[in-house]
């Protein structure tokens, strides 16, 4: 198997490569990656240079690199993880959405449906364009129910929205020209290597450091938890046994709130570092890391449930998600705890700025 991964630098991506290589030994993965500050060469660091592992710096909107790429490599399928990924960034600053998310993944899509045409019939057959999208495109269910592949698109957020155009060209780039494009929806992942701005991470590592759990405002929205290696497994389901032209969903039919959330990270640091045994606090020294949870000015246009039914995966392609919440989050918090080095290098000036953007009003001195 020889793929073509994009932003395989990032979360999900440098997981998946990880899978790939457990699950078929011999694949070739030449992972293009633009370096933003959410890839990061650490992340992959324990990859080495593998032979069977080539990694390219650059940008999937870069037409002339990508085609060069494909000349050279001759994959049998593209998975695309490149993208803008933050919410809350989104909503501060949406441009850089706009390109990647939308106009560089059209370049991609392009760049694909040249190379696949030039494939003679059979490879044409078995190509695939692997497009991951994300739930969020669903808009959020505010009346019960779940999300089916059949739910209309209501995107609320930028990030939102611009996946949603993601996914319009991907569909239309099979319906038009036949491409052979594969579309996935996952829920909220976590696991090892997220990077810190996101909900958990954020959480694990500023209880570590005693500063304010910024909550945002009630605490009760609620998303579908999904471990990163049970997502990682459903992209490869649907890159081996997937139809062209359909899309699956994937969820873990794990629903939690926020405030749900950041209490199990607060109970199982708790059990793992307890405050008084914590030599990283810089700020208070809480009883437990619960004291430090503090609800804070809702994001705008915050959705307030996501829920995914994973019914047609699961029955159509075999997958199932494998790993308890219990255990997921362990394993999660027990990471963070034991890679201190990743997330000092991930968490650069960059990202001290970005911390003041969001949460300076939010949380004052404690940002
Ligand atoms: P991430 O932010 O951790 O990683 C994104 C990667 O893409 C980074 O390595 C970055 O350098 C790279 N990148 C950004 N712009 C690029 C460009 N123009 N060209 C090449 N590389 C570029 O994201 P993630 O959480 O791993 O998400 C991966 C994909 O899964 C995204 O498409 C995201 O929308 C989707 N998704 C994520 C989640 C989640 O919970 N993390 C849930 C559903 C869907
Ligand atoms: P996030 O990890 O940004 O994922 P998404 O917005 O794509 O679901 O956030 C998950 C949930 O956590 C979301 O409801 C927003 C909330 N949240 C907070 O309450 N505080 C925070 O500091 C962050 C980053 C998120």
């Amino acid at each position: 198997m020889r793929v073509l991964i994009t932003g395989g630098a990032g979360f999900i991506g440098s997981n998946f490569i990880r899978r790939l290589f457990a699950a078929r030994g011999s694949a070739l993965v030449v992972n293009l990656d633009a370096l933003t500050y959410a890839g990061s060469r650490a992340t992959l660091a324990d990859l080495g240079e593998q032979p069977n592992h080539i990694s390219v710096e650059g940008r999937i909107g870069d037409r002339e690199f990508v085609g060069e790429l494909m000349d050279k490599y001759q994959p049998a399928a593209i998975v695309n993880f490149a993208a803008e990924t933050h919410v809350d960034r989104s909503i501060l600053s949406p441009a850089s959405f706009v390109q990647t998310n939308v106009v560089e993944t059209c370049a991609l899509l392009d760049v694909a449906l040249e190379y696949w045409r030039s494939l003679d019939p059979l490879r044409q057959q078995a190509f695939r364009f692997l497009h991951i999208s994300t739930d969020e495109v669903y808009g959020s269910l505010e009346g019960g129910g779940f999300f089916t592949e059949q739910s209309p698109y209501a995107p609320n957020s930028p990030y939102a929205a611009s996946k949603a155009a993601a996914d319009h060209f991907a569909r239309a780039y099979h319906k038009t020209y036949g491409l052979p494009v594969i579309r996935v929806h996952p829920s909220n992942n976590y696991g090892p290597y997220q990077h810190p701005e996101k909900l958990i991470p954020l959480m694990i590592l500023r209880a570590l450091e005693g500063v304010p759990l910024p909550v945002y405002g009630d605490g009760q929205n609620v998303r579908d938890w999904l471990y990163v290696e049970d997502c990682c497994d459903a992209i490869l389901a649907a890159l081996e046994k997937g139809q062209p032209g359909r899309a699956y969903n994937v969820g873990a039919r794990n629903e939690r709130s926020n405030l749900e959330i950041v209490r199990t990270v607060c109970r199982t640091l708790d059990d793992m570092l307890p405050p008084a045994a914590n030599p990283r606090l810089k700020g208070r020294r809480p009883g437990t890391y619960d004291d430090l949870i503090t609800f804070v000015k809702d994001r705008p246009g915050h959705d307030r449930r996501y829920a995914i039914d994973p019914t047609v995966i699961e029955t159509e392609l075999g997958w199932r998600a494998k790993e308890p919440f219990d255990t997921g989050i362990c394993k999660t918090v027990r990471w963070y705890l034991s890679n201190g080095q990743w997330c000092e290098q991930v968490r650069g000036e960059e990202y001290r700025e970005w911390v003041r953007a969001n949460y300076g009003e939010r949380v004052g001195d404690g940002a």
